[in-house]
């Protein structure tokens, strides 16, 4: 698929719509290669990722759940068991992560954030253009000190991306866009 066809193709695919083959070995490394091709202010390389798949998908629902329970110690059993089956909705789930910098003042949090979605995004398109299917979550357990704590990140790292991968179960889809000359202006 060529490059302007990927990029004009990709849709979110629901992580319950997600289901094996997830990208694995090689098709895996190309995805994570193409994260390293994201602009990088300074060099700092900011972004941490945390590939979770198999058994270790329960794990994360259990850190999830340990997370709601400390949010919200009555939380009732619906909600917990929600926490607890969310990982397990798509065969590969990767944690993006910021380990913010402040070594160079001339590169602020927001563009290590930046840099760091912008890194996801690679890795969705690059998905996607070798057939996977993928969606970028967050949520509270994205802002989450416990959950933050589990992936070696302090309160004022930032979780970006629960990011879900698999092979869409019923192909892609396709979705209408904006026209972009609704958000394009000369400025002079
Ligand atoms: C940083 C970020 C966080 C997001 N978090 C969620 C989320 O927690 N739950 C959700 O349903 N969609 C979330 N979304 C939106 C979906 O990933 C997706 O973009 C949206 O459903 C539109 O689909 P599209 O990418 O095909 O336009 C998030 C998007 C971004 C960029």
């Amino acid at each position: 698929m060529d490059a302007i066809e990927a990029l004009m193709s990709r849709v979110s695919v629901p992580p319950k719509l997600l289901v094996e083959p997830a990208p694995e070995g090689e098709s895996l490394d190309e995805i994570m290669a193409t994260a390293m091709r994201a602009p990088d202010h300074g060099a700092l390389q900011p972004w941490r990722f945390h590939i979770v798949r198999g058994d270790a998908r329960a794990k994360l629902g259990e850190l999830f759940v340990e997370a709601l329970k400390k949010r919200d110690p009555n939380a009732d059993e619906a909600a917990i068991a929600k926490e607890r089956a969310r990982p397990l909705r798509s065969p590969l789930v990767i944690v993006a992560a910021v380990k913010v910098s402040y070594e160079k003042d001339n590169v602020p949090k927001v563009e290590q954030i930046v840099s760091t979605a912008a890194a996801v995004q690679n890795m969705m398109n690059a998905a996607h253009a070798r057939g996977f299917g993928s969606f970028w979550a967050t949520g509270k357990n994205a802002r989450d000190a416990h959950v933050k704590a589990a992936f070696v990140l302090s309160e004022d790292d930032e979780i970006i991306g629960f990011v879900y991968f698999g092979t869409p179960r019923r192909g892609a889809g396709t979705k209408p866009r904006a026209d972009s000359s609704a958000f394009v202006a000369e400025w002079a």
